[in-house]
């Protein structure tokens, strides 16, 4: 059996709650040592902790700057729910989000992981491709004008499934960017999850999440998600590349299923 992840230095972001959390937590108990970011200070379940908001261009490259080398795995979770303003949204859940990933690749290591912590939410990505195509110059000080071009405001969470779309994409498109250093990218998309952003959900999506709630036999839990991101940043998975996984309980397939009247 290859390595899981013992002795693998790896960063989460969003650590201090919710899927980023339970990441962390296993990851430790398996033996990595984890490097938790968040902007909210809970530490318990990492062995060191930044403090960082993730939506400010400045603050990331300062915490690339303090980051140690060797790292072996970059989990991309920090992440905002679609009540958010969309400006905000998009820097967390996107713009900075692509930021500190060009930025740390040079203190990654060879062989390294990169998971992104996408969403059921992105799965009509093949409908927003013009809007997918015209965001990848997206940067801090564009984004307003974006939103009002691309129609990606907060209204019905327009800018939350965008984000996740994007993410999808840009995780597609980076099959092969590091590939002579081994250096692999892929996605996870949970579908909803009983962390404290949940309610934001239901709150946005109305009679759809009440839907997919009579579909769904219970919601999933951070539980369910943490061990596939642990996998795909294991050795065990370095020929799975430019993947998105779906946790979903099913509903993904669900969903494919009906729209093609299977
Ligand atoms: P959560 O709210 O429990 O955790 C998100 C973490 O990100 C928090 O600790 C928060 O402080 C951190 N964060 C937010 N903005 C930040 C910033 N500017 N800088 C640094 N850290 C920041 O939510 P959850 O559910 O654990 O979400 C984690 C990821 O999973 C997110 O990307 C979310 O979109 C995704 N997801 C969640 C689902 C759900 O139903 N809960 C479903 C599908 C995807």
């Amino acid at each position: 059996m290859r390595n899981l992840v013992k002795g693998k230095r790896i960063v989460v972001t969003g650590s201090a709650s919710g899927i980023g959390w339970e990441t962390s937590r296993i990851l430790a108990e398996q033996g990595a040592e984890v490097l938790g970011v968040d902007v909210n200070k809970n530490f318990d379940n990492v062995e060191e902790f930044y403090r960082a908001d993730l939506s400010d261009p400045r603050a990331i490259d300062a915490l690339i700057d303090v980051m140690p080398e060797g790292i072996d795995g970059l989990v991309n979770n920090a992440g905002l729910p679609p009540t958010k303003d969309a400006n905000l949204l998009l820097r967390v859940n996107l713009v900075g989000l692509k930021r500190l990933t060009y930025g740390m690749i040079g203190k990654l290591s060879d062989g390294a992981s990169i998971v992104n912590v996408a969403s059921l939410a992105g799965i009509g990505w093949p409908q927003a491709v013009n809007a997918i195509k015209a965001s990848e110059h997206l940067d801090f000080n564009n984004l307003d004008q974006f939103i009002e071009q691309w129609r990606v405001s907060s209204e019905g969470g327009r800018s939350y499934f965008f984000s996740k779309e994007a993410l999808i994409v840009w995780t597609m498109q980076n099959r092969w960017t590091w590939r002579e250093r081994g250096i692999r990218m892929n996605a996870v998309s949970p579908g909803p999850v009983d962390t404290p952003i949940l309610k934001d959900f239901l709150e946005t999506l109305g009679q759809r999440a009440e839907e997919d709630r009579k579909a769904m036999d219970r919601p999933g839990t951070a539980e369910d998600i943490a061990p596939i991101i642990m996998f795909l940043l294991s050795d065990m998975t370095t020929w799975i590349r430019g993947a998105n996984i779906p946790s979903d309980g099913g509903m993904s397939s669900n969903i494919l299923c009906n729209m093609q009247g299977l």
